[in-house]
Parts: structure tokens; C-alpha cells; sequence
């Protein structure tokens, strides 16, 4: 299924670690709904993933950039308006790391240098990637910019560790710069909440298999998958949601405004 809801824009994909991440996804349907684009991510993560398969199916080129770093995002951002050839109208943020999670260490134990290194990574990249977009005046009016979050930033997941306070710090910040971008320079800032999905920063949480499956059941529609956040996202960068902006939407099957489900319950009476 192709539209064209992309024919002619350009943009910048951050995340596609391999076929499972959401941005990989998302990359792919992007290409096929007409966009064209540059994909990035951490120079570390290029030696890990295989980002240039992704590279060479959707004849994108790569420019590697530490999102923590104002050098090379500012390097990204001029680098991508040279390769496409002008202003830039979306950016995928789908970024996330936790060191506490990746180390074992518990939300009541945390190792701060771990919690001030997660949130760089995972929530002040979303300000550090718009502001280097802003200075370069690097979007296009209407243009569209979108990062990845979950609801954890809305109520408690205790396995979800520090990446809650991340995330909720992340949503704040679509909503703050998503004023400045909108004033200044017509473009919309939002964070798409996802059901939790099976990928390698998914899998990094505890118990992540039977939660999965705990919000399949709570879903009236399901799980959203990573190729339904792809969907999404599509229709975020397109011309029909030019006015959507500082928002966090919900992308989860129904999850987040379900008390409990009949599957739920049924569990109980077994
Ligand atoms: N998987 C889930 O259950 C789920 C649910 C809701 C939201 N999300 C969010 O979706 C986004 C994408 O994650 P995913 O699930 O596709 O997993 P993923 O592991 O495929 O992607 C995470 C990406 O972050 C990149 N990254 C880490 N440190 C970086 C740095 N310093 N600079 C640049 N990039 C860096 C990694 O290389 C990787 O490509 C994340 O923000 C995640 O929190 C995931």
C-alpha cells in the first residue's frame, strides 16, 4: 500500500539499529511513500547494526552522529542539507538508552552518573537535535518533527527504571520547543507514545515478554507494532496534520484509556 504522502520531502532518521527498531521500519515506509531522507545514528551503533542494508534499499546515504554531541549533530544537520539538496522537512527521533537498565541496577539503586549519561542520551538529544536544527534555520515551513516515547511517563512501570522520568522529561520538551518551532517557523513538534514493541531497546526491560503480552490483552485493538508506528508516523509527516502540534499521542491499541480488560479479568477467575 503506497499514497505518495511523502513525494518530495526530505528528512532525517535517527535509530534504525537493525530490522527490528521502529525507525528501521519507518524508514523503509517512508521510502515507499516517497520521501527520501539521510539515516544516523551513533558510530558505535554502525558497527553493531545494519544500517547499511537499510542504506543501500531505500538509496540513502549515512552520516553518523552521537546524539549527545552538539558537534556532530551540528555536522549532521548541514551534512543532510547538502546531500538533499535544501531545508529539511521531518526528522525521526527514536532514540533510547538506559544505563541503570543495562547495568541491573534498580530504580532505588541508581548509579547517577548512569542516570545523567540515560538522560542525555535518551531525552536532552530531542532538545540538542532541535536546537541545532532551529540555529541552522534548517526546516521548512510545515515541516514535521516527531520523537518516540511510551507511557511510562504518565504512570508507573517499576521494570521501566529510569527511562519513565526520560521519557516524561522528553514529552516536555515537544511541548516547549514545539512553541518556539510553531512561532517561528511553522513546524510542528510531537512525541508518538508506543505499545511497548519487541525490539533491542524493548528487550532491554525486565519482564518484557509477559508485559507484552499483559498489553496485548489490556488492548482493544492489540499491541500497535513497529509497522503500525511506521504507519503513523507517515500521516505525522504528511500534509493532513499540519496543525497537530505539542502533542503526545497515544499509539497503543487502547492501552492507556483501558481500566482492565475482559481477558484480564478472566485471568482472575481462572
Ligand atoms: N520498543 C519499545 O517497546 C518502545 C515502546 C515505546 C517507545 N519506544 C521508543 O522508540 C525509540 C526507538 O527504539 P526501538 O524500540 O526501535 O529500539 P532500538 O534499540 O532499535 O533503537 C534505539 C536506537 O537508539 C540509538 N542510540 C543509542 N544511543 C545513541 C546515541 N548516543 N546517539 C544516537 N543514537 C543512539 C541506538 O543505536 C538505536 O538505534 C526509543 O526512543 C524507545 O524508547 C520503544
Amino acid at each position: 500500500m503506497s499514497f505518495n504522502l511523502l513525494k518530495g520531502k526530505k528528512g532525517i532518521i535517527f535509530g534504525a539499529l537493525d530490522a527490528n527498531s521502529i525507525a528501521w521500519k519507518t524508514a523503509e515506509t517512508i521510502h515507499a511513500e516517497g520521501g527520501t531522507f539521510v539515516l544516523t545514528n551513533a558510530p558505535i551503533a554502525m558497527r553493531m547494526g545494519q544500517i547499511d542494508e537499510l542504506a543501500k534499499k531505500t538509496g540513502s546515504e549515512i552520516v553518523p552522529a552521537d546524539a549527545t554531541s552538539e558537534e556532530d549533530l551540528d555536522n549532521l544537520v548541514s551534512k543532510s542539507m547538502e546531500i538533499l539538496g535544501g531545508k529539511i522537512d521531518f526528522v525521526l527521533h527514536a532514540i533510547g538508552m538506559s544505563v541503570n537498565v543495562r547495568k541491573g541496577r534498580a530504580y532505588v539503586d541508581e548509579k547517577y552518573d548512569f542516570t545523567t549519561k540515560g538522560w542525555d542520551v535518551s531525552a536532552l538529544s530531542f532538545h540538542k537535535v532541535m536546537q541545532s536544527l532551529y540555529k541552522a534555520d534548517a526546516m521548512n515551513e510545515w515541516g514535521s518533527i516527531v520523537a518516540l516515547t511510551y507511557m511510562a511517563a504518565q504512570r508507573t512501570f517499576p521494570d521501566y527504571n529510569d527511562m519513565a522520568d526520560n521519557k516524561a522529561y522528553l514529552e516536555s520538551v515537544a511541548r516547549s520547543f514545539g512553541y518556539f518551532f510553531g512561532k517561528e517557523k511553522k513546524v510542528r513538534v510531537n512525541t508518538i507514545s508506543q505499545s511497548p514493541t519487541p525490539t533491542t531497546a524493548g528487550q532491554g526491560v525486565k519482564g518484557f515478554d509477559n508485559f507484552i503480552s499483559y498489553a496485548d490483552k489490556m488492548s482493544p485493538l492489540g499491541n500497535a507494532t513497529a509497522q503500525d508506528c511506521a504507519d503513523y508516523t507517515v500521516t505525522l509527516f504528511s500534509d493532513f496534520t499540519r496543525k497537530v502540534t505539542m502533542q503526545n499521542l497515544f499509539h497503543d491499541g487502547g492501552f492507556s484509556n483501558t481500566g482492565v480488560s475482559q481477558e484480564i479479568i478472566d485471568r482472575f477467575s481462572e
